[in-house]
């Protein structure tokens, strides 16, 4: 077990220790930072900041620009004034309402104000990097970018016209759990209040600032034993499901489970530290080793899998070391636990935390830390013209080419989908890339959490070509356990093809939460105090465990009157057929919001319109760019 101290030492050490060279091609940006000390600086910064803001001549774009291109000398400089100073500019501009902890550099808050100042001084902030950034995180700036698409043909050779074809064993199938997204809170409690203004409610600083404006004095809605659908997982539901899970594993003998990330809480960064995430990422791993038992799972990180949040630099960056702790933690873990050897946790502690595995059956299941296509992570805003800053994507690569040389089936596991709106384009367009060439041949199956809501997307042999023969590749979005927001919690497992590892069904269970509830949901009559209006509800007997309950099969669902034959895998011309459904038949897009909500009381009702679109979208977007180009049409084509 690493020594928590240690870590934190280790990190604020790193923080002083790192010295960058400036490395942008062009000196005309250069600043020159007056020598005098940190608070002198502080005071320096914030007058040069104005000093461009004021400028009624330049663009917001330019702007800001030039604000990262200052914090960027200024970091250099002194490594510790640029975070004071975005907090400082962060209150003066009321940014947001929360500016310490969001940019705050203190190691027991966000920490995210060291990350964005070690980014700002690899970009080139007047170029591709700058307008990224600005346009990703600082709104009415900078227009979106448009990246060249990467040419990786050297990545590989051309794909092979014929590949060997894996026969499929037709009658022969074995099991595997998909289980995701915990985020266990380890601040729930009992009581608190779940409606609340700011997220995280069921916490101790939980409030509803209207209900207590008015004279209210208990909670409009309290935090329920088992978890409430405003909140994340409390500990009770976590253990409660992976104990089920546990208890059905043996009839249905489980080979292997993926989990696809984030055991975090959604907290607020204020009460985020390094030592929470840690304890956390621990406490899942082990209840999952003790409910799953010998049961191998191949676990990838989720956004909140990190910290500060969604934070991880590449090797290239210089700031790796910042985040060496997490792979080396977790993989230790999972070598301990028996789902990897030695080999794999070396290796895992190389590539991030990223592994690639052969099961018995010899399927190499490949995990990639999908955190390096999440734009919440500031390390993805710089040099992003170069498609493989980490070098995990030539790593994946090289697993695909080896399993396409040994004729091998791979499924790719990760937390954030591809086609996740909140992922950037540039990245996640390599990704697609990779998927494109070695699908369907290699790669069997992609699998996703992230989104929380039970959802599938298709990848398309060529761009904005939406077609059966051009479907491709299939991604297998799973729901959460956690209920946020306002999902029942749930769970799904696989029956495999034995040979060619392709997915024959999917099995889904869930809890309704509300049977939980010591109130009925859907009973209730408005009461007023003072000017605010709320529920009172009908109180009801709560069952004392969550109920995991049959939900439904994907070929059932999608493929009503089986058409599809028994023998054929839900691939990705299966999945086509059903956006097809879903998109054209209004009952049966009823049905998959039934399952994206897991039959929640809180299930929209009626997609139409732009509803329609997002949906539509969601399911034909390959990367994120491609999910934005669908949601300009003016008019959706046919599937
Ligand atoms: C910027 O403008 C504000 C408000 O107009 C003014 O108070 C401030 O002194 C100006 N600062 C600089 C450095 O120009
Ligand atoms: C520029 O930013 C200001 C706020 O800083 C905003 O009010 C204004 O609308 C922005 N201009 C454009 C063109 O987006
Ligand atoms: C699967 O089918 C093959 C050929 O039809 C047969 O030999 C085999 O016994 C079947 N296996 C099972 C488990 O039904
Ligand atoms: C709180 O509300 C209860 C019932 O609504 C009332 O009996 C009690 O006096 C209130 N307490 C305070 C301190 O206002
Ligand atoms: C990153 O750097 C570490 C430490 O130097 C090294 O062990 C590892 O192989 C590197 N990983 C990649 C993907 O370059
Ligand atoms: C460790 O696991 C990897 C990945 O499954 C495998 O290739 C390798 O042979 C294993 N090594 C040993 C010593 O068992
Ligand atoms: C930035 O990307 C270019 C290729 O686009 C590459 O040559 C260069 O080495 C990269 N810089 C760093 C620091 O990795
Ligand atoms: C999916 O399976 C069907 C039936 O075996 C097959 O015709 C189709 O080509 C497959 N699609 C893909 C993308 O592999
Ligand atoms: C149940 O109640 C919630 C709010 O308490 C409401 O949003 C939802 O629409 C209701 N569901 C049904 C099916 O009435
Ligand atoms: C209670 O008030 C909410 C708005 O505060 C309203 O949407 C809802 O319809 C009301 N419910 C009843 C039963 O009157
Ligand atoms: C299933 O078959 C029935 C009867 O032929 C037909 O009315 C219905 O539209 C079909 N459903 C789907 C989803 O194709
Ligand atoms: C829970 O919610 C579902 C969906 O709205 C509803 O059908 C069911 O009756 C509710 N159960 C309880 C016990 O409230």
């Amino acid at each position: 077990m690493v020594n928590l101290l240690e870590v934190s030492t280790g990190l604020l050490a790193a923080a002083g220790l790192v010295k960058r060279a400036d490395n942008s091609s062009s000196t005309s940006h250069h600043i020159e930072v007056p020598n005098v000390g940190n608070a002198a600086l502080l005071e320096w910064g914030f007058n040069e900041a104005q000093k461009i803001f004021n400028n009624s001549q330049a663009s917001n774009c330019t702007k800001c620009q030039e604000g990262i291109n200052l914090g960027k000398y200024i970091h250099l400089a002194a490594p510790d004034v640029t975070p004071d100073l975005l907090v400082k500019l962060c209150w003066h501009y009321n940014w947001q309402d929360d500016c310490d902890s969001w940019q705050g550099r203190d190691i027991t808050k966000g920490n995210n104000g060291k990350h964005i100042a070690n980014v700002f001084t690899l970009m080139d902030a007047f170029g591709l990097d700058g307008q990224a950034l600005c346009n990703w995180h600082a709104t009415d700036t900078c227009d979106p970018v448009q990246v060249p698409e990467p040419d990786l043909s050297s990545w590989w050779p051309e794909k092979p016209k014929n590949p060997p074809k894996i026969e499929s064993s037709y009658n022969e199938t074995f099991n595997v759990l998909h289980i995701s997204d915990f985020h266990l809170d380890l601040r729930y409690e009992e009581g608190l209040e779940s409606n609340c203004d700011d997220y995280m409610c069921c916490n101790s600083e939980s409030h509803n600032k209207r209900a207590i404006a008015a004279g209210l004095n208990h909670t409009v809605q309290p935090a329920q034993k088992l978890g409430s659908y405003h909140c994340d997982a409390p500990e009770s539901m976590v253990e409660d499901s992976l104990k089920t899970v546990g208890a059905m594993a043996d009839a249905r003998d489980f080979e292997f489970s993926i989990f696809t990330g984030d055991m975090v809480a959604h907290d607020l960064q204020d009460w985020l530290s390094l030592s929470h995430t840690y304890q956390s990422e621990e406490e899942v791993y082990y209840l999952m080793k003790k409910y799953l038992k010998d049961i191998p799972v191949y676990p990838t990180f989720g956004n909140h899998d990190s910290y500060p949040y969604a934070q991880l630099a590449q090797n290239s960056s210089g700031f790796a070391g910042d985040f060496s702790w997490n792979a080396e933690l977790s993989a230790k873990m999972w070598k301990d636990f028996g789902w990897i050897n030695e080999t794999t946790e070396a290796q895992a502690e190389h590539t991030y935390g990223s592994f690639a595995v052969t099961t018995k059956r010899g399927l190499r299941v490949i995990s990639i830390d999908s955190n390096f296509w999440y734009g919440a992570n500031y390390y993805n805003f710089w040099n992003i013209s170069e498609p493989d800053l980490s070098g995990t994507f030539k790593w994946l690569v090289g697993e695909l080419l080896e399993c396409e040389r040994q004729g091998q089936k791979a499924w790719i596991v990760a937390h954030v989908p591809s086609q996740e709106m909140a992922a950037v384009p540039w990245t996640t367009e390599v990704f697609r890339q990779v998927i494109r060439r070695f699908s369907p041949h290699v790669i069997a199956a992609n699998f996703f959490g992230h989104t929380h809501a039970d959802q599938f997307n298709v990848f398309y042999e060529e761009n904005n070509k939406w077609t059966e023969e051009s479907a491709i590749s299939v991604g297998w979005i799973i729901q959460s356990v956690t209920p946020v927001d306002s999902f029942n919690p749930a769970w799904r497992y696989y029956e495999v093809d034995t040979k060619t590892f392709e997915i024959m069904n999917s099995k889904n269970y869930y809890s309704p939460l509300n049977q939980t509830y010591d109130y009925d949901i859907n009973k209730s009559h408005n009461e007023t105090i003072g000017n605010f209006s709320y529920p009172v509800f009908e109180p009801q007997t709560p069952k004392q465990s969550l109920d995991w309950i049959w939900e439904y099969s994907a070929r059932d669902a999608y493929d009503p009157n089986n058409t599809w034959p028994d023998t054929a895998p839900l691939n990705a011309t299966f999945w086509h057929r059903a956006a097809k459904l879903i998109v054209e038949n209004p009952s049966y897009r009823q049905l998959y919001y039934d399952h994206y909500y897991r039959k929640s009381p809180y299930t929209p009702q009626g997609c139409t319109g732009k509803c329609l679109q997002q949906t539509f979208c969601s399911f034909v977007g390959g990367s994120q760019g491609e999910r934005t180009e669908c949601l300009k049409l003016k008019e959706l084509p046919t599937l």
